[in-house]
């Protein structure tokens, strides 16, 4: 496994509160082969940002199954005939039961499995749904000095953790990629992270961390790290 690193810095635009996870979104699909999936499953698929990418990059299906907890998000993913979209929570088990061994040929999520309670155990439980398997995980490290400043300990997995529990599951090949977002304030910054739904934390500030925040933050941009995972096979 090696680790590659690679840095982008994009600048906030007034109420896009997903910059970011577009674009790991179109990179993620970028990494998927070309050529036809006869169906695809896409765990928390949010408003639909990889079936548009790879729609966008001549990926073919037959089915694709959009699957999110959240029915408003669901609503704003795209329709069609080929798209089937079931309201369902990975972190229970039983959201799985419905599918078969080898059901997908594709099995993808972006920017969500960060939020399963029990990532190895959802790994093991989707490993064997899919012929390939392709994936990006925001890592603790997203809000680093932010959440150094405010003594807060992010609530998403590290990276460590993350390696950790891919590795008892899969081969596989991985890219870590930095971003920033720069930001006119660190009010601006703090509604970001409200609204984004990347990583948390936040939300348990007090009054007294807000201020500290405001005072004694030193940079001008939210640090993001997103790691890229492309299985190999299964163990
Ligand atoms: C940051 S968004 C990413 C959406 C989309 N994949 C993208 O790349 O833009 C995370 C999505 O995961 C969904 N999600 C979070 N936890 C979930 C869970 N336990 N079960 C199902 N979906 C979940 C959220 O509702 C949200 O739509």
């Amino acid at each position: 496994m090696e680790i590659v690193k690679e840095f982008s810095r994009f600048a906030y635009e007034y109420d896009k509160y997903n910059v970011i996870q577009k674009e790991v979104a179109k990179r993620l699909a970028s990494y998927v082969p070309k050529g036809f999936y006869n169906q695809i499953l896409d765990l928390g698929s949010g408003d639909g940002a990889i079936y548009k990418t790879l729609s966008h990059n001549n990926i073919k299906f037959n089915k694709f199954i959009a699957f999110d907890f959240s029915k408003e998000m669901l609503e704003i993913h795209p329709n069609n005939s080929s798209i089937e979209k079931i309201c369902r929570d990975f972190n229970q088990p039983s959201s799985f039961s419905m599918f078969k061994n080898d059901e997908f040929d594709l099995l993808i999520s972006s920017s969500a499995l960060q939020w399963s309670s029990d990532l190895l155990s959802l790994l093991n439980l989707i490993k064997p749904l899919s012929k390939s398997h392709y994936f990006s995980f925001f890592t603790a490290n997203t809000f680093r000095t932010l959440h150094q400043i405010a003594n807060l300990t992010s609530p998403i997995y590290t990276r460590e953790d993350l390696i950790k529990i891919l590795d008892k599951v899969f081969n596989y090949e991985m890219e870590l990629v930095e971003y920033t977002l720069d930001f006119n304030s660190v009010h601006e910054m703090l509604k970001y992270i409200k609204k984004s739904g990347v990583s948390g934390g936040v939300q348990q500030l007090s009054y007294k961390q807000m201020k500290t925040l405001m005072l004694e933050y030193p940079l001008s941009y939210l640090e993001f790290e997103v790691m890229f995972v492309k299985v190999i096979e299964k163990k």
